[in-house]
């Protein structure tokens, strides 16, 4: 699976790339599953998009949920699979396979996929924090990296090119990274140009978190971020869009639905587009019942895109996972106590469309309602 790097040469990169078994199933054998249920999904809504977080395994493996990414899904965003140290997890290695798997499932279905992420402080390869941590670091060992994972996916409508710039614990409110330490603040605007390069006619994001409470962090966060925006627009550079991730979490107090509001607009107001790209919900209180739990979710997830798309400029709305039983949130261990569950007992974080089953809970009707009553602008 693994290719040489050393010249980028595409059919160097393309030779043994893909994972054959894992091909085979995504493209072959699989129906649209609207056709196979009968129901009617989320796919194909006039206005706006939904889509999901997926993994090319999860997808060959569990037939419910690729039925229900097919029924309800216009795109995918890889879960896992398109961060730089999974795409290079050495210097002169290229791994492709997951993520072909990948774009060969959504190319075959019709599905955008949406690209996820390309600079993130979480997923820089070690070899890549050790040679740039050198001092005097060279930005092509930067720019190989995104040429090679840019220009191997033609038609991904849109990029999310840095991901969590933000910091507001630093003077500069910007995150502290291996990039960020090798080439100061202006990494931002030099990825952006790089993948530019690359992707001439993408939309290029920047993609944050934690903007959509009533407490003074999310607020800093939200105001650095619009400086941020502006500041890369005003240099020239080719940003066209912002992905709110929209991890919510029914521990953050109330939702500040007029800061939200006012933030996009603001963001529209420099013409940049806008993608909720992450929506999920972390639950705190383990002891209502799952009944009640659903509803505190799908209320949550209501409050959010009643207001998110109010606004026209947001495009569409992602989950980041289907099913509860993927979903990257596992209740805090602190959480659990104070709900009295037994420790060592399996709970889910049901923050997510579909239950482990893959049945559809009231979050799934609160996302389908509030996309369905969207009206033209
Ligand atoms: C998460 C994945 O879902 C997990 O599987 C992984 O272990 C960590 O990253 N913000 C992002 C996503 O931009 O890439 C993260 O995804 C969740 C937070």
């Amino acid at each position: 699976m693994a290719a040489a790097l050393r010249t980028f040469g595409r059919r160097e990169i393309l030779k043994g790339a893909l994972a054959a078994p894992l091909y085979a199933l995504l493209s072959g054998t699989v129906a649209k599953g609207s056709q196979e249920s009968g129901e009617k999904g989320m796919r194909d809504l006039p206005l706006r998009y939904f889509g999901s977080a997926a993994r090319a395994e999860w997808l060959g493996e569990n037939r419910k949920l690729r039925e229900a990414v097919l029924k309800d899904c216009s795109c995918v965003t890889p879960e896992i699979g398109m961060n730089w140290a999974a795409i290079q997890p050495t210097r002169d290695t290229l791994e492709f396979g997951s993520l072909d798997a990948l774009a060969v499932f959504a190319r075959k279905h019709g599905l955008a996929m949406h690209g996820h992420t390309l600079i993130w402080d979480q997923t820089i390869p070690a070899w890549a924090q050790a040679d740039m941590s050198k001092g005097d670091a060279d930005w092509s060992l930067v720019g190989r990296y995104l040429a090679a994972a840019v220009s191997r996916y033609p038609s991904v409508p849109q990029w999310n090119v840095v991901n969590e710039p933000i910091d507001t614990e630093h003077p500069d409110g910007l995150k502290r990274s291996a990039v960020y330490d090798a080439f100061g603040p202006e990494y931002i605007g030099m990825a952006l140009d790089e993948v530019r390069r690359h992707a001439p006619k993408a939309k290029l994001i920047i993609n944050e978190y934690s903007l959509e409470y009533a407490n003074p962090v999310d607020k800093a966060r939200r105001n650095r971020l619009v400086r941020l925006l502006e500041g890369l627009l005003s240099e020239g550079r080719p940003l066209d869009g912002l992905g709110m991730q929209a991890h919510l979490d029914l521990g953050k107090g109330p939702m500040d639905q007029k800061a939200i509001s006012a933030f996009l607009r603001e963001v529209v107001g420099m013409g940049l587009d806008i993608y909720v790209t992450e929506l999920d919900v972390k639950e705190r209180d383990f002891r209502p019942s799952r009944a009640a739990r659903d509803r505190l979710v799908a209320d949550e997830a209501r409050r959010f895109l009643d207001v998110a798309l109010a606004e026209p400029a947001v495009k569409g709305v992602v989950t980041w996972g289907m099913s509860d039983d993927g979903s990257w949130l596992v209740p805090d261990e602190a959480d659990l106590r104070a709900s009295g569950v037994a420790p060592g007992a399996r709970t889910l974080n049901r923050g997510l469309p579909y239950d482990r089953d893959m049945r559809p809970k009231p979050m799934y009707s609160a996302i389908r309602d509030a996309l369905a009553e969207v009206r033209a602008a």
